[in-house]
């Protein structure tokens, strides 16, 4: 008799994070896998649906599936987008599932918190980029922005150049960058993290790696600023003014052709004819593959901007799952236990 149960594991934000998956190296090494494999085609990822409920606070639920053949894993990441949240509600603006299924069956294995998974991945995209584009001794990281995105980068960039030693914070007040000392001094012991009293020149003049990571929309960063030799990871929507992007030597994003359409800097200098095809150095595909070159000079000026390739939060999502369950963290959760015609009280719960 075959036994027609299906069962998957849950996970919550809290087991993830207890099973050690807050791990921005384990996430680092699942999105260069995945990077390399989608240069295989090797991965299915098609294109995202998205409903936007409120086209002025673009309040909206994305839906974006992904599957890596080789290790028979098909993933769907379900996000939620609410804007005003933080402000009205004083909750967080972005939140997300995973559920990830198997390939042979068809079946489930997972359910998933996906916000850890979705913010890990940003920083995670952010480290790679600094990995390969970054001077690997750099000691000094300059960070607009106090929120989410920033704390995880500083992680992601200690990960990924662990000479980090000094990290300048400015963000909109002097309370987020508190907050932002208080919870990460913790964490990164060895780092020196210093608020500049909303001093956003302070914050990131002449320091190796910038990142900025706001929910400004506006050109913040100044290119004067941005000393030879920086590595700049842009995270948010328009943070920069043009001459930042215009005084780099490489520009190198996680998708040209997807950054092209959506509101960043650099989409914004694409659509007013600022930037072309031209003027992009490479994709991170092909710097981590070696069919382009990363940094090749101590004194270059990078520029990195992602928006996100949602095939990366699924593998993340897969390193995140082995890793949890191996360790024995998850709750089961049975979908059924027999196929619907087996049931014997059927007959007790149809209604005609
Ligand atoms: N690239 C990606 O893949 C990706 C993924 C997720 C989020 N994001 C973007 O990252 C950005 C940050 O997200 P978050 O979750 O950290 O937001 P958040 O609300 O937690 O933090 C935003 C930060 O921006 C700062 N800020 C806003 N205006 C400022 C100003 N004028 N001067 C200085 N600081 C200012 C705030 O002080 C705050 O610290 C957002 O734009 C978000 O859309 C990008």
């Amino acid at each position: 008799m075959v036994d027609h149960q299906i069962h998957c594991q849950y996970f919550s934000q809290e087991e993830l994070l207890a099973a050690g998956c807050l791990d921005l190296r384990m996430a680092m090494t699942a999105v260069e896998d995945a990077l390399r494999a989608y240069d295989r085609g090797d991965v299915l990822f098609p294109e995202k649906i998205v409903q936007i409920f409120d086209d002025a606070t673009h309040e909206r639920i994305n839906c974006l599936p992904a599957t890596f053949r080789q290790d028979k894993i098909c993933g769907v990441k379900w996000v939620s987008v609410f804007p005003p949240n933080p402000i009205k509600h004083g909750i967080q603006n972005l939140s997300a599932v995973i559920i990830l299924s198997e390939i042979e069956h068809g079946f489930p294995v997972a359910f998933m918190d996906g916000t850890l998974c979705s913010n890990v991945r940003v920083g995670a995209m952010g480290a790679i980029a600094a990995k390969y584009l970054a001077r690997p001794e750099a000691s000094t990281i300059g960070l607009i922005g106090a929120g989410e995105q920033a704390k995880m980068h500083l992680l992601a960039m200690k990960a990924a150049l662990p000479s980090l030693r000094q990290c300048r914070v400015a963000a909109k007040t002097t309370a987020e960058e508190d907050q932002f000392v208080r919870e990460l001094s913790p964490i990164l012991a060895d780092v020196d993290i210093c608020p500049t009293g909303t001093d956003l020149e302070r914050a990131v003049r002449d320091a190796e790696v910038i990142v900025t990571a706001t929910s400004a929309q506006a050109p913040l960063l100044q290119a004067d600023w941005v000393a030879p030799g920086a590595f700049y990871s842009h995270v948010g929507g328009w943070e920069d003014e043009y001459a930042v992007a215009k005084r780099c030597d490489k520009i190198v994003c996680d998708d040209w052709e997807t950054v092209k359409h959506r509101t960043q800097t650099l989409s914004r200098m694409y659509q007013d004819g600022e930037l072309s095809d031209d003027d992009i150095h490479a994709n991170l595909v092909a710097i981590v593959t070696g069919e382009r070159p990363g940094r090749e000079h101590a004194d270059e000026r990078i520029y990195f901007n992602a928006v996100g390739l949602a095939y990366t939060d699924i593998a993340i999502a897969y390193a995140m799952f082995t890793r949890a369950s191996e360790a024995g963290f998850g709750q089961d959760l049975r979908i059924q236990k027999e196929m619907i015609f087996e049931h014997a009280n059927l007959k007790n719960w149809v209604r005609l």
